[in-house]
């Protein structure tokens, strides 16, 4: 049996939880801070790091006693080392290095993006999640405020990025033009709320294709793809919003801003539902991993699971946002096989990456 303390800090959420057998959640807590930075419309990195500073220890303390262990009952520690804002992941390496020394336990540094692949494989209740049926290869595709990540998962630590944003984060995209509209942030909550009531084919928002047909021409797979054809872009969609807004003197309201948030979803929903259904049968995917913020958004979810001809797994939202669970259950694989990745068992001398990546 493994026992794992594992810590995460790696944006705006402060996070530890200890995990067992890479599986089992013993207690997971998240301080959030989404509070702190709503007044700033999006996250300020310095304000982020100080707020760690203050929560890792109270964070780590509830942990361990809602786990009913003691330190002398772990076998690890682990920590996400990046990707993300340097101030904040610096505080959660330091904390697991300090604790690594004090108890005598190796140290195991986590790809963040490798920890949202892992969030599929924790025991949890819930329609979408996969329960343990997860046979390689998988499709993932990590949607949150700070990644849009497609990833072809062949093997435990076997990953072929596919594509990435050439812009913003579809997360980012939620908040900016949540901002816009004058939503509060997050946007993405907020937009998808509103949306509820509006007419999703109201205004034709364009999508990024970048390089593949529409779907439902057939014409994507099978076609030879240019650089780009898995990779998204956002930043177009959000200034046709722009433009729309702009014609109006006040913030929308009504009809009218329920029918641009409903239009901007389908956009974004459209080509990243596409995109995975088409990748998931180009790379003959068994399923496809949906993680991160964005996929709370039920249209996504809903959308998705229609296209996609495998089963679509999507953890419960506490394990799709940022958290530490997650990075417990990776932190497992590299600890029972330490071939997988460089960092199975880290240095005290391991550093942050802020543009980890992966595949
Ligand atoms: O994974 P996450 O909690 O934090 C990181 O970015 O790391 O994701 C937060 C992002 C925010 O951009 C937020 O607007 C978006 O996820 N989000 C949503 C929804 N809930 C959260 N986007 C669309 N629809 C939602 N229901
Ligand atoms: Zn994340």
């Amino acid at each position: 049996m493994t026992r794992i303390l594992a810590i995460e800090t790696s944006c705006d959420e402060t996070a530890a939880a200890v995990i067992e057998d890479g599986r089992r959640i013993l207690s997971n807590v998240v301080a959030s801070q989404v509070e702190l930075h709503a007044e700033y419309g999006g996250v300020f990195p310095e304000m982020a790091s100080r707020a760690h500073v203050e929560a890792i220890v109270p964070v780590i303390e509830r942990t361990m006693e809602e786990a009913h262990l003691g330190f002398d009952d772990l076998n690890a520690i682990a920590v996400t080392y990046g990707p993300g804002l340097a101030g904040s992941l610096l505080v959660g390496v330091n904390a697991a290095k300090g604790l690594a020394v004090a108890r005598n336990l190796p140290l195991i540094g986590i790809n963040h993006l490798e920890a949202h692949v892992y969030a599929h494989w924790l025991e949890v209740e819930g329609d979408g999640a996969a329960q343990g049926n997860l046979t390689f290869p998988l499709l993932s595709l990590l949607v949150s405020g700070g990644h849009t990540e497609l990833t072809l998962v062949r093997g435990h630590g076997d990953y072929e990025h596919l594509g990435s944003t050439l812009d913003d984060a579809a997360g980012e995209a939620f908040d900016k033009v949540g901002r816009l509209l004058g939503l509060p942030y997050p946007g993405g909550p907020e937009i998808e709320r509103v949306a509820q009531n509006g007419n999703p084919q109201a205004f034709s928002f364009p999508r990024s294709w970048l390089d593949d047909k529409e779907p439902g021409t057939g014409e994507a797979l099978g076609r030879s793809r240019g650089p780009h054809a898995w990779d998204f872009s956002f930043s177009g969609l959000k200034t046709a919003v722009l433009r729309q807004v702009q014609k109006y003197s006040d913030p929308p309201r009504g009809k009218l801003l329920a029918d641009l948030a409903a239009s901007f979803q389908a956009a974004v929903v459209d080509v990243l539902s596409a995109k995975a259904a088409w990748a998931a049968e180009a790379f003959a995917a068994n399923a496809v991993l949906l993680s991160g913020g964005v996929t709370a958004n039920q249209t996504l979810r809903k959308t998705t699971v229609e296209r996609v001809k495998v089963p679509v797994y999507y953890p419960p939202i506490f394990l799709c946002t940022d958290n530490a669970a997650m990075v417990g259950a990776c932190a497992h694989r590299h600890f029972i096989a330490e071939k997988i990745g460089p960092h199975a068992r880290s240095g005290l001398d391991l550093d942050v990456v802020t543009g980890l990546r992966l595949g």
